[in-house]
């Protein structure tokens, strides 16, 4: 099978003078037209493993390659990187064309070329019309399509974005979501985004690498991040989650600590019989059991609504079970809505409870 467009392999990078590497032996490789969302706390390491890719810093280990070429020792000026960086990094003192046609100025394209590739890169990002005006004429959101035209207009062999959409207002943000992924599917360029944002992740990337500490804990689509979390990280860092710890008590089935027993759709057929396992409901998965159906059965577990939040859609319940807090989402469409101290019983279909992990007890 072909190797694929962009592969990392074992990166690893290490500071001056640092006691542990910022980057540690991170994996994983990109097929081309892909966007991929690298998502992760502040200081994982993910600007480490663009500025890698980009050529800006040196690894320490591993490899890079690029259309199965080794690209480690390339000088950044040879790889052919679009860049798109939080600050904008624009020349105030050009117009928006010229900023956009410096990429090409520098590699040497003659000024005929330029005005047309400057023309298609400007429409790209809906500035065609802007084209004359100063940087400093332009608002943030026109400021960062114009740093991604920037970048495109040298048909990049890879486009890298380390949190273009932080310095933007809330509303801005979610149009410049949209607006980046679509400008990205058009051109069908593969790209490597940089947030710390789960939920830009989750809707801009095709697929997502969840980063914590220099390492890589998971890589996948996002709803394979989602509801099918490998650690226990991913599963709290991802979306809101109730942990729940226990010991396994037959196949598929734990009796989980302060709530009773619980089946779940366990995923590790090697988690024997008194193991301890670690389960996450997500709040959306549980619904509410009719009064005269509830019972005391496995995933159904009967509290008192403690907390009430309304978010229009969703009703968000805190409901104490034997000292021990759940937290539901229920669709404020679903018929009758709780009140407050009123006693309710949650359920959770076994499919819906994720396994985390399980160790000997
Ligand atoms: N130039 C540098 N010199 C020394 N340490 C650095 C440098 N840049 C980043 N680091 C450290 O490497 C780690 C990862 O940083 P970074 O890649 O910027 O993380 P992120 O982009 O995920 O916030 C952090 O602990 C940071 O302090
Ligand atoms: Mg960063």
């Amino acid at each position: 099978m072909a190797e694929q467009h962009v592969v990392v392999e074992n990166l690893v990078k290490t500071y001056p003078g640092a006691a542990t590497p910022s980057v540690d032996h991170v994996s994983f490789s990109l097929p081309k037209g892909e966007m991929l969302a690298l998502l992760g706390p502040s200081g994982c390491g993910k600007t480490t493993i663009l500025r890698m890719i980009a050529g800006l810093i040196d690894p320490t280990g591993g490899a890079i390659r690029v259309n199965g070429r080794e690209i480690s020792q390339t000088p950044v000026h040879k790889r052919n990187m679009g860049m798109v960086f939080q600050a904008y990094a624009l020349f105030p003192h050009m117009s928006v064309a010229e900023n956009v046609a410096f990429g090409l100025e520098m590699r040497g394209i003659p000024k005929s070329e330029r005005a047309a590739k400057v023309a298609r890169a400007l429409d790209m990002v809906k500035l065609g019309a802007l084209g004359d005006r100063k940087v400093t004429q332009l608002s943030g959101g026109q400021q960062q399509r114009a740093a991604i035209a920037r970048s495109l207009v040298i048909e990049p062999e890879l486009l890298l974005l380390d949190e273009p959409l932080s310095n933007l207002d809330a509303k801005l943000r979610d149009e410049m979501r949209d607006e980046i992924r679509d400008i990205q599917s058009r051109t069908g360029v593969t790209a490597i985004f940089v947030t710390h944002d789960q939920d830009e992740a989750l809707s801009m990337a095709d697929r997502l690498a969840v980063m914590s500490a220099g390492r890589l804990e998971q890589i996948g689509t996002p709803r394979q991040i989602f509801d099918a979390p490998a650690t226990e990280f991913v599963a709290g860092f991802i979306g809101a989650g109730n942990f729940l710890s226990g010991r396994v008590t037959a196949p598929g089935e734990a009796e989980i600590e302060g709530l009773g027993p619980m089946r779940f759709a366990a995923p590790d057929p090697g988690v024997a019989v008194g193991n301890r396992v670690k389960l996450m409901v997500r709040p959306h998965r549980f619904t509410l059991a009719q009064p005269a159906l509830a019972q005391t059965g496995p995933n159904s577990f009967t509290g008192r609504v403690e907390t009430l939040v309304y978010r229009g859609q969703v009703l968000t319940l805190g409901v104490d079970v034997g000292g021990k807090r759940l937290t539901a989402d229920l669709h404020t469409h679903a018929g009758h809505l709780p009140a407050r101290g009123e006693t309710v019983t949650l359920a959770v279909a076994p499919e819906d409870v994720t396994f985390l992990s399980g160790a000997a007890a």
